[in-house]
């Protein structure tokens, strides 16, 4: 676990998420505020994935998983697709002193045959060059949606049983955790920018157990301050699991 500096050194690590996956909403209104395009608004958010990005590797957490460009982004206008697609080819081109600098392994989730060649063929490229960075996983969700995830784990599953190589009742809950896009540890925490109380459709089966945290903030705005409040709020918490904390061994009854 690397030195935690300024802000979060009264925390212990082990309060620490190991897995923070960030639903980054509120770069439209950023930019709407400011009598800005949207785009600048998508702009920004991008210059925060790097700050975010940098602090999260350097407190020693192993995942950040970042939703962004969902399923259903793809209703959007088409220019602003063109622009954010465009946007994301610029990034992960751009990004990539940033990931060996700071020992991050970049990785991919979601339909991610759906994105434009170019964007594709750039983040296959920086998915490649990052792969023996042995510090943070930054997990980018990109044309994701959960329920089209639990969809294409459930045609492989079903394929397998066709097969003949998997009954039904093999298929437990480790089974389906294991054919979803990348099988890992499940997030630890979910932050949500921009005040709105939804998970979108942003790893559903993952956030069974997971910790919440909303804040008002717009995405280009959540700086380090931002992260490291998120942090100490989820250090407060206690994680049950649907079980009990600390209770007498005979109130757990039979
Ligand atoms: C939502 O803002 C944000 C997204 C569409 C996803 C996140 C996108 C970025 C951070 C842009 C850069 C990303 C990469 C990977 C280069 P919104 O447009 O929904 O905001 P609004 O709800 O205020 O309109």
């Amino acid at each position: 676990m690397s030195d935690r500096g300024s802000g979060l050194a009264d925390i212990p690590a082990d309060k620490l998420p190991r897995h923070l996956a960030i639903i980054m909403d509120g770069n439209g209104r950023w930019a709407q505020q400011r009598g800005l395009l949207r785009t600048s608004g998508h702009d920004a958010g991008a210059k925060t994935i790097r700050t975010v990005t940098t602090e999260c590797a350097r407190l020693g957490l192993e995942q950040l998983t970042l939703y962004a460009f969902s399923h259903e982004n793809w209703k959007r206008p088409q220019r602003e697709i063109d622009y954010l697609m465009r946007l994301l080819k610029r990034f992960l081109i751009g990004e990539r002193p940033t990931l060996a600098e700071n020992d991050v392994r970049l990785t991919a989730i979601g339909r991610l045959d759906s994105l434009p060649d170019a964007a594709r063929a750039a983040l296959d490229e920086t998915i490649a060059l990052s792969a023996d960075n042995g510090g943070l996983n930054l997990c980018l969700a990109l044309s994701y949606g959960a329920r089209a995830e639990l969809v294409d784990a459930f045609r492989v599953l079903g394929t397998r049983i066709a097969a003949g190589e998997l009954a039904p009742e093999d298929i437990d809950e480790a089974l389906i955790s294991a054919s979803l896009y990348q099988p890992g540890r499940d997030p630890d925490l979910l932050v949500r920018t921009a005040g709105e109380m939804r998970v979108s459709n942003f790893l559903l089966w993952q956030i069974s157990y997971t910790e919440l945290h909303v804040t008002d903030a717009c995405w280009p705005d959540f700086d380090v301050a931002e992260l490291h409040a998120a942090l100490r709020a989820y250090a407060t918490r206690t994680r049950k699991y649907g079980g009990l904390v600390d209770a007498p061994r005979d109130a757990v009854g039979p």
